[in-house]
């Protein structure tokens, strides 16, 4: 029997199937992106890759746990924007540093993210939104994916931008908080586009405004930008992707890396991400040292945008 040799590693990575940690509910948008690009990967692999939902306080419970999970190229998380970049600016006890604590793997595409009301609900337009908001103070709730989820930050900047105060409601994610606002529980919230599109098209909320820069007259004719109307230059999209805890061997990132790069090459899945309003990025952008960077940059940018929007989180 021959000894392992210092590549056996490799080459016999993943010998089981390999989990992904989403630290929301299932049936949301952080959940969708992750399965579908789970599914892709798993096929290049030859493995399974599979979901774990942990869901609770904005995606820092799955985070922490992940953070501290063996480095063996097992478990991983999905990250996004709001616990991995604006996360150390609002939490003041997080129990991971997303630069320290992770080997970013790759990014995925970006998504805008649409503002949505009741089919009951008198709001027609952001603006008429902003104008009852400033008559009632606090009186308006916005449905969200828990405290520093994305639905969470850009209501606080919609919020900051626009002056006005709204009353946030958090939910273990952006599903069931969605089923609140079809049920007309809350007056409004700020959901990814892509997950929105279904719920919009189907009738069962309006979308308002976006908050991409341009409009999307494919997956929503007629509603305006936040930009175009009373919040000039207003723009967000959430980033997110694949973070391994630190110390992962290398090349099981770089395989990994590789899988995700071969699977993008399938230019009828990325038409259909297209299709849905997500936004495709440079290749460039998706490598693991480039999301490293990404990263790092977000956490700096998130704790001067929450100290100038006033963002607070007990
Ligand atoms: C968010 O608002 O951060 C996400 O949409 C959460 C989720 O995927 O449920």
């Amino acid at each position: 029997v021959w000894s392992l040799a210092p590549q056996a590693h490799a080459q016999a990575w993943p010998a089981k199937p390999v989990t992904w940690v989403v630290p929301f509910a299932a049936g949301g948008p952080t959940d969708a992106m992750a399965r579908d690009i789970a599914d892709k990967v798993g096929k290049q692999l030859g493995q399974q890759v599979i979901i774990e939902n942990i869901g609770g306080a904005g995606g820092t419970i799955g985070a922490g746990k992940v953070a501290k999970a063996a480095a063996d190229g097992y478990t991983f998380l999905v990250g996004h924007m709001g616990y991995m970049g604006a996360g150390p600016s609002l939490y003041k006890k997080l129990t991971y540093d997303p630069v320290k604590d992770f080997d970013a793997v790759f990014r995925f595409p970006d998504t805008p993210l649409v503002l949505l009301v009741p089919k009951s609900s008198p709001f027609k337009t952001a603006e008429e939104l902003i104008a009852a908001a400033k008559k009632a103070p606090g009186k308006i709730n916005f449905g969200n994916a828990g405290v520093g989820s994305t639905s969470h930050l850009i209501a606080a900047l919609f919020e900051s931008k626009a002056g006005i105060d709204v009353t946030p409601v958090p939910y273990k994610g952006a599903a069931p908080a969605m089923n609140d606002l079809i049920a007309g529980q809350v007056d409004a919230m700020f959901d990814q586009s892509n997950t929105a599109l279904p719920q919009v098209a189907g009738g069962r909320v309006n979308a308002i405004a976006l908050t991409s820069l341009q409009p999307m007259p494919q997956q929503y004719p007629n509603v305006p930008p936040l930009a175009a109307g009373t919040l000039p230059g207003f723009e967000a999209a959430t980033w997110y992707g694949l973070y391994a805890p630190k110390g992962t061997p290398k090349d099981v990132l770089a395989k990994l890396h590789a899988a995700y790069l071969k699977a993008l090459g399938d230019a009828q899945w990325t038409k259909k991400m297209a299709d849905q309003g997500i936004q495709l990025l440079p290749e460039a952008q998706y490598a693991p040292g480039a999301f490293a960077a990404h990263t790092a940059a977000e956490v700096d940018k998130w704790r001067k945008v929450a100290a100038d929007a006033n963002i607070q989180i007990d």
